[in-house]
């Protein structure tokens, strides 16, 4: 049992949580609350479709990195929240909420 407090994460629009684990990506921790999202790539920063909002706790995940970087820059409806769910990793405790984007992220 881990010594300390992992936080939980939110997913909108449909308000499902689930806790966190440090280095879990955000696909792995939506997919465990029961949510489906799309990852047509299997996890690689290839296909841009598990695109999600992180609406809040963005310091208690990992930063973009350059591949994921390049991904965004080729998707359309990209905003300042934008992450690749399969690139964005639990670094820290803060409690993080997500938005899912479903149809709308650009594919
Ligand atoms: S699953 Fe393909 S980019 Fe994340």
């Amino acid at each position: 049992m881990r010594g300390r407090h992992m936080s939980i994460l939110t997913i909108q629009p449909s308000g499902k949580t689930v806790e966190t684990r440090e280095g879990a990506s955000l696909l792995e921790l939506i997919m465990e609350a029961g949510e489906a999202i799309m990852h047509k790539c299997g996890g690689n920063a290839q296909c841009g479709s598990c695109h999600i909002f992180v609406q809040a706790g963005r310091k208690s995940v990992s930063r973009i990195g350059a591949e994921e970087n390049a991904r965004l820059d080729t998707i359309v409806g990209v905003g300042s929240k934008s992450r690749l769910a399969c690139q964005a990793k639990v670094t820290g405790e803060e409690d993080i909420t997500v938005e899912l984007l479903g149809f709308a992220s650009g594919l």
